[in-house]
């Protein structure tokens, strides 16, 4: 579909466990049913190349990978996704529903690994220019509820192989960007049922197709 209207970036973040695949299914449905065109992705990752990179990235036994490393190829990942895929779905007036984006580099990066800010904003405007997300909605809860919730899926990936300290500094800088851009973020209580999370997404999709 062809649309003279732009497309939306809606960017889902959130620690381990807050249910983002879960409740992404929801929101594209809720799109598709106002008529929109949807494109469902998730970073690192969403091209065959960028998922090349993001397998080596969730790889458990690279233990060996330096934070900076990590950093550099959660960018190399992104900017491939952009040109790729993100950038020509909007061209085309979709509305791109992305699982994590650059928050997750600053709260994983930035707040996990303790990696300076400055670092992350310059590889963001190199990467993306002054591009944003149009809204992001981010699924926020306790870390060992989120973990408890994770643990149940089987094997762990390298990050989900952290400590509890680790998320709690992923939980506080994503809050902490919350605060900061409160135009862009909408904050959810992941900690409720899934009914109770998705009445909580029912107005933020009705504000989001009203605008
Ligand atoms: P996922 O589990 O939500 O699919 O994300 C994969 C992992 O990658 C997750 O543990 C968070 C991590 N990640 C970062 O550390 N930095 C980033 O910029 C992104 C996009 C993800």
């Amino acid at each position: 579909m062809h649309s003279s209207e732009p497309g939306r970036f809606i960017t889902l973040e959130g620690g381990e466990g807050a249910g983002k695949s879960t409740n992404m299914d929801y929101l594209a449905r809720r799109l598709q049913a106002g008529g929109l065109s949807v494109t469902v992705t998730r970073e690192p990752g969403g091209t065959p190349l960028a998922e090349q990179i993001r397998a080596l990235l969730l790889e458990p036994g690279n233990k060996s990978m330096h934070a900076d490393t990590e950093l550099l190829l959660m960018f190399a990942a992104r900017a491939q996704h952009l040109r790729e895929r993100v950038l020509p779905a909007l061209a085309r007036g979709d509305w791109v529903l992305c699982d994590r984006f650059t928050d997750a580099t600053y709260a994983y990066q930035g707040g996990g690994r303790q990696l300076d800010a400055q670092r992350i904003e310059q590889l963001e405007r190199w990467v993306q220019g002054a591009f944003q997300p149009h809204r992001t909605l981010l699924f926020d809860l306790p870390v060992e509820l989120g973990l408890k919730r994770a643990g149940q899926r089987g094997s762990l990936d390298r990050f989900e192989q952290e400590k509890t300290a680790f998320f709690q500094r992923v939980r506080s800088v994503y809050l902490q960007r919350a605060k900061a851009f409160p135009q862009r973020f909408r904050v959810i209580d992941a900690a409720q049922s899934l009914a109770a999370v998705q009445a909580q997404l029912d107005p933020l999709i009705e504000e989001m197709l009203a605008r």
